[in-house]
């Protein structure tokens, strides 16, 4: 078993020191914060994930993880160091490397026996070669420190079971004892292991995460094409899931892909492409079609209805999926403001990400609308003229088509994330708009007329 210290404890870094704790492996995990450093200590994750408390108490019982501000004493005599802390993208696009910088210089401060570096962190491709430079030029002692890329894959709401059951686990070395002291760090976790070059796998890492951000805009375009022509974008899936080279996952259409990688990860490869002179034009395009669908259903809502000024909107879900509490490019805060903006009365339900939301959006006057939080689905809908749905979360799915029909004052629903069958609402006498599948029948007057008139022929 190994002595492994780890940089950062948000969403990689502190699953990562969890799962080598439960794996058996020593484990110190870094912060600069000491109030957070404090909670976990005291054996409270900082992050809503499920199963990681309860992995990070149990190892702390056993003595395999611990927490601290004090990097020179966890790094000083480690065998391996991850470095788990964000790389935010800047307004370019292009990653921000200042906190792997703060890390690599302080790595290169203390450690006092040979360690490799391991980067979890996503970076554009080449950035480790030039990490392993900037330790090199900074190391105080005479020991050898290499740097190792092993990106990460888990997605939030899952990350524990991600890390603990990986698909694979990718490492990139430029050594046989990098990739052999690897390789034994992730023995216990009897995962398929693909050992490539740091460059290669600095690249996996951004070409799958933007495979999948196209996947996701492919399907969204596709559901809007399947709108105008007549088509079901669910069925279309459907039938498409079961050719084994297109598989049966991330075909859901929707309100857009959020979180903290895929809007992230796109931008940066397009911008490492520009930066040789290549245009990526399907990552470009993947990124377009998401930033035009995000607030596809606000501009379909503003083409309905005359005005959102004075009006009750039920907003439900605003974390950018269910699972997490996780705010980042969610569609909520694009089309939040936008409402606001119009004078909306917004009333809005999510169960574990409304706390970080009023943070951005305090409840009370806004804009030129106003905010109230609510805590559940039902007080939301309560007399809402309008509702949209952002984010499919169990409480939300829970509802019935007759309930959107009985407690809103006029049942009108823009729903971002397909969770109802379009008859269901149809029959419960609901307006629902959602995406890539046929639009709501909205009789025109015209058309009652003439029914009208049949019935009293017949
Ligand atoms: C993702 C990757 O899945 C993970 O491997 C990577 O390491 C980090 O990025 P995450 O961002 O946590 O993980 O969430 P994910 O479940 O992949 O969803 C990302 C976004 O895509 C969400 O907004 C989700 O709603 C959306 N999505 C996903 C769709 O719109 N349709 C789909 O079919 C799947």
């Amino acid at each position: 078993m190994f002595k492994v210290a780890v940089a950062g404890t948000g969403y990689v870094g502190l699953v990562a020191g969890a799962t080598f704790a439960e794996k058996g492996h020593n484990v110190t995990c870094v912060d600069i914060d000491e109030s957070k450093v404090e909670l976990m200590k005291s054996g409270i994750s900082p992050i809503y994930e499920d199963g990681l408390q309860e992995l990070m108490q149990k190892n702390c019982a056993a003595g395999r993880i611990d927490y601290t501000t004090d990097y020179a004493s966890a790094y000083k005599n480690a065998d391996a160091i991850f470095i788990g802390v964000g790389t935010p993208e800047q307004p370019d696009g292009s990653a921000n490397l200042s906190y792997i910088a703060t890390v690599a210089r302080q790595i290169a401060e203390s450690v006092e026996k040979d360690c490799l570096v391991v980067v979890k962190s996503t970076v554009p491709v080449g950035t480790n070669d030039k990490v392993e430079q900037f330790i090199e030029d900074f190391l105080v002692n005479d020991v050898k420190v290499e740097v190792a890329s092993n990106p990460e894959f888990l997605a939030q709401g899952s990350a524990v079971k991600d890390t603990l059951e990986a698909e694979r686990i990718i490492i990139g070395t430029e050594s046989e004892w990098a990739e052999e002291l690897l390789m034994n760090i992730y023995e216990p976790f009897k995962l398929p292991i693909v050992s490539v070059s740091r460059r290669s796998a600095e690249m996996i890492k951004y070409a799958s995460n933007d495979f999948l951000a196209l996947k996701i805009s492919y399907m969204n375009d596709i559901a809007n094409l399947c709108e105008l022509a007549g088509a079901d974008v669910q069925d279309v899936a459907r039938g498409m899931s079961f050719d084994a080279r297109i598989g049966d996952k991330f075909l859901n259409a929707g309100i857009g892909y959020g979180g903290s990688c895929f809007p992230k990860d796109t931008k940066a490869l397009e911008f490492l492409a520009k930066q040789k002179g290549y245009e990526l034009k399907t990552v470009k395009a993947a990124i377009d079609v998401n930033n035009s669908q995000k607030t596809m259903l606000y501009k379909k809502a503003s083409k309905r209805l005359i005005t959102f000024s004075g009006l009750k909107v039920a907003v439900l879900g605003l974390t950018f999926k269910p699972g997490t509490d996780d705010l980042r490019e969610a569609a909520s805060l694009e089309n939040v403001p936008l409402l606001l903006e119009k004078g909306a009365d917004i009333f809005a339900y999510d169960p574990v990400g409304a706390e970080n939301f009023k943070r951005v959006f305090p409840e009370g006057k806004s804009g030129n609308g106003h905010i109230t939080y609510v805590s559940n689905p039902e007080q939301a809908l309560d007399n809402a003229n309008v509702c949209f749905i952002f984010t499919e979360w169990g409480e939300v799915k829970a509802l019935i088509p007759q309930q959107y029909q009985e407690l809103m004052r006029t049942p009108l629903v823009y729903d971002g994330r397909n969770i109802y069958a379009v008859e269901a609402m149809e029959e419960a006498g609901v307006e629902y708009h959602s995406i890539g599948r046929r639009p709501a029948e909205r009789e025109s007057k015209k058309e009652s007329k003439q029914r009208e008139l049949q019935s009293i022929k017949s």
